[in-house]
């Protein structure tokens, strides 16, 4: 798929690695991207640097996010406090390619400790060429996002 944004990067140290991983991989793929940091391995606060990854998403200026971490689980529980916000944390294909379908999601969170690089990337990719199905999903986004501060 083509996008008219481009895609925010985010990072802590635990997920530095792999993003810059994806970085290459996008770059292969002709997908301008925006890096919010993490610039090393040095330790950060995951929390910092997803709310980066989120808030170019909800300012419009990213189409989606792309937030990793060690696990992925950390940037995803954040991402998912930001409103607006639906981020999925995968380690398979199959959700990456659903939760985009379904879900609607426009964060996917990775766990640079969990993953590999190679995964990683047919993870984005399946996460990133996945359109999502409106109709029946759409009215359970509404209902999904109507619990947001409840
Ligand atoms: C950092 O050590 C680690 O806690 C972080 O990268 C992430 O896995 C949190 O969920």
């Amino acid at each position: 798929m083509q996008f008219d944004k481009p895609i925010a990067l985010a990072a802590d140290h635990g997920g530095y690695e792999l993003k810059e991983a994806i970085k290459a991989h996008l770059t292969e793929r002709g997908i301008a991207w925006e890096d919010l940091g993490t610039d090393s391995t040095a330790s950060v606060d995951y929390p910092d640097f997803a709310a980066a990854g989120c808030k170019a998403v909800q300012e419009g200026r990213c189409a989606l996010a792309i937030l990793c971490c060690g696990t992925g689980v950390g940037m995803s529980m954040c991402a998912n406090k930001m409103q607006g916000i639906r981020a999925c944390c995968c380690s398979d294909t199959f959700s990456a390619e659903f939760t985009r379908r379904h879900n609607d999601a426009n964060a996917l969170c990775l766990g640079g400790r969990v993953v590999g690089a190679g995964l990683a990337c047919q993870i984005v990719d399946a996460f990133l060429d996945a359109p999502f199905e409106g109709g029946r999903h759409q009215t359970r986004i509404d209902k999904m996002m109507a619990l947001q501060g409840r």
